[in-house]
């Protein structure tokens, strides 16, 4: 029987530690990604980790015939596992029909597809956004859907309901939605890691872009929110756990264990971590002062969110394992290693 899996954005952060725990338990993978926001030396970097290049294919999935051509060609896929989005908070309010277009447009064209085959099983990247400033700690699955803050958060919000519409008259579709807390780190091998374009959006890239010089100083956004020290609460949870969830609920769709073919679920660590609970961590693990300022709060941020995990637990079988300093020590070693390599190549 094939096990072939279908990774697009597969190049990206989460993406490219999902293949390296796809092929770790024995699935072929082919990867689809444009490259907008990741690069294909991570090919060598999964390779290294693995000892297996992936089969990759480089185009842009908005391109409605290439996915079409994609899918006829490899008629032996049995799984999905759709990670490529713009993901911006700031872009997608300047430039909201790029997101809808490439967050939702996509999604369409890879669900026409996968509409098609007698059978498929399919997992969606979606996002803690969805609960905004959810009213009980910690966040359960059945807590309600917000209004959104932005486009972004909007796609993930409208991403979910078009596939529970579409799973509605497509039993033969089965899908997860995955809604992701703060992934953070990069694999302990060091081979591969985040590499955020521009100035980091996220919290811990921008701390180790200022540890390592790259970044003059930290702005920590409002000290005055009430929690224990003011400064808000994320659930930061390491990028190798989040990648092995997705094989778990992939494995669950392929044994056919889920209950409804539209499920939901955390994945998150369940302990909220401040502001400055990650800055302490971060001069914990590196030895490093990091320079930071308190500045004024910012517009749309929440005061605090982290998950409730039992249902991945219980159901998926799946835990995060890794402690905030583990994330945060491998976020680290990764930021110097690439920060070498540039030095380097100048
Ligand atoms: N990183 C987070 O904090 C976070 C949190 C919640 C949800 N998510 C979601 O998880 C998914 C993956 O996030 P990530 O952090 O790995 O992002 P990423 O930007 O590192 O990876 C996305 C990949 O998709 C590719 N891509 C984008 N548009 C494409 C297109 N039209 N055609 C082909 N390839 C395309 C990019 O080149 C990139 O390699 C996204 O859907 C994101 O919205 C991320």
């Amino acid at each position: 029987m094939s096990k072939k899996i279908l990774v697009t954005g597969g190049l990206g952060f989460i993406g490219s530690h999902t293949v390296v725990e796809l092929q770790n338990e024995g699935f072929e993978v082919v990867i689809i990604d444009n490259c907008s926001n990741s690069s294909e030396d991570v090919l060598d970097g999964i390779a290294a980790v693995t000892g297996q290049r992936p089969h990759f294919e480089k185009f842009d999935l908005r391109e409605k015939a290439e996915v079409q051509q994609f899918f006829s060609k490899h008629e032996d896929v049995i799984g999905a596992i759709h990670f490529a989005a713009s993901k911006a908070v700031g872009e997608s309010v300047e430039n909201p029909l790029l997101y809808y277009e490439n967050n939702l447009g996509v999604l369409i064209y890879i669900l026409q597809e996968l509409t098609k085959k007698g059978s498929a099983n399919f997992i969606f990247s979606s996002s803690c956004t969805v609960y905004g400033q959810a009213d009980q700690m910690p966040i359960t699955e059945d807590a309600p859907v917000k209004p959104a803050e932005s486009p972004y958060g909007n796609t993930k919000q409208v991403g979910e309901e078009i596939i529970k519409d579409v799973c509605k008259v497509n039993p033969q579709l089965a899908s997860i939605a995955l809604r992701y807390f703060n992934p953070i780190g990069a694999h302990p091998s060091n081979e591969i890691g985040e590499l955020p374009l521009g100035v980091p959006q996220n919290l811990v890239p921008f701390i180790t872009q200022t540890g390592v010089g790259l970044r003059e100083q930290l702005s920590v956004f409002g000290d005055d929110y009430p929690t224990p020290d003011g400064t808000c609460i994320r659930d930061y949870i390491h990028v190798v756990d989040v990648a092995k969830a997705h094989v778990a609920a992939l494995q669950r769709l392929l044994d056919g264990k889920n209950d409804e073919n539209f499920e939901v679920f955390n994945l998150g660590t369940g302990t909220g971590s401040s502001v400055m609970e990650v800055i302490q961590s971060f001069e914990r693990v590196s030895g490093e002062k990091l320079n930071y300022r308190v500045a004024p709060r910012r517009a749309g941020d929440v005061i605090q969110a982290y998950a409730d995990t039992q249902k991945a637990n219980d159901v998926l079988g799946w835990k995060a394992h890794s402690s905030l300093d583990d994330a945060v020590g491998s976020a680290w070693n990764w930021e110097k290693k690439i920060r070498n390599h540039e030095k380097a190549s100048i």
